[in-house]
């Protein structure tokens, strides 16, 4: 990927490095390729949108990022550290891995018995996060998110779009230098769907790194600096979201956002 270019949501800092960089991977379940030597990254301060139909490996990428799934070879490197390579684990501090990639799944997560508060909180206390400051930090999170006067209802209290919201506010608490969201919206009515797409963008322009799956088209062509259409585990098709999304050159791709409707 070339040098990005400073812009208002690029993160003023001298490291400009990638903070995710995967080279060559691979990955097999039950002796099915379901990666094929996939190279990707994703600069510090930009956004980058997996597309792809279902099946396609887009999940299975995201998890080897903080290896919840273990990749079978290449290289995945996360915040200047080579975390896995050749099939090969080396990250030796794998909660530390996991409180630099922050995850959004589509189900959202949440423990069901915790408050919305509790749910912030755990998950600090866990990284070891003093009590006072974790609570500080779930109260201004929550606010951030626009669910502050939610924080003492549960999960089954909470509509789909606060429960995102809520888990959203999680993966913020632990500072993560990388945000990964799988689907985040997918299980949501349109309404919930907006509000969560609107927490993303302010995120966005706060120059959070994003690293997205999502259905979302004409929400990955407003906030993408970079589109990645995956398809039976290849990158066929990579550039800017005007071109990946508007012109795109190969058939596969035009078959699969015909599919989806590129304009909605
Ligand atoms: N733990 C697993 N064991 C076996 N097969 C899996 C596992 N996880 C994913 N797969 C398979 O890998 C393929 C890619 O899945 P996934 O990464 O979830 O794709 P996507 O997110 O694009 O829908 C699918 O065929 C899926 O069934
Ligand atoms: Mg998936």
């Amino acid at each position: 990927m070339t040098e990005p270019v400073t812009t208002a949501k690029t993160v003023p800092s001298a490291r400009t490095e990638a903070v995710v960089r995967i080279e060559g991977l691979s990955k097999s379940f039950d002796g099915r390729t379901v990666l094929d030597n996939v190279n990707l990254e994703v600069d510090r301060g930009r956004i980058v949108s997996v597309i792809g139909q279902s099946g396609g490996g887009k999940t299975t990428l995201m998890r080897c990022v903080n290896l919840l799934e273990r990749p079978d070879g290449g290289t995945v490197e996360v915040a200047g550290e080579v975390v896995h390579s050749g099939g090969r684990t080396l990250c030796r501090d794998l909660p530390r891995l996991r409180r630099t990639v922050g995850m959004v799944f589509q189900k959202f997560h949440l423990f069901p018995h915790l408050t919305a508060v509790e749910n912030i909180v755990l998950a600090q206390r866990k990284a070891g996060v003093a009590e006072q400051e974790a609570l500080e930090r779930a109260v201004a999170l929550l606010r951030r998110v626009g669910v502050a006067h939610r924080g003492l209802a549960q999960p089954e209290q909470l509509s789909g779009g606060e429960q995102q919201r809520v888990a959203i506010a999680r993966a913020l608490a632990l500072r993560p230098e990388v945000l990964l969201f799988d689907e985040p919206t997918s299980s949501l009515d349109p309404e919930a769907t907006r509000e969560v797409l609107s927490v993303m963008r302010e995120l966005a322009a706060d120059g959070m790194t994003m690293l997205l799956v999502t259905h979302e088209l004409p929400f990955a062509r407003e906030v993408s600096d970079h589109v990645v259409f995956v398809d039976g585990g290849r990158i066929v098709e990579e550039g800017r979201p005007q071109d990946v999304l508007d012109h795109p050159a190969q058939i596969r791709t035009r078959e699969f956002l015909a599919a989806y409707g590129s304009t909605s």
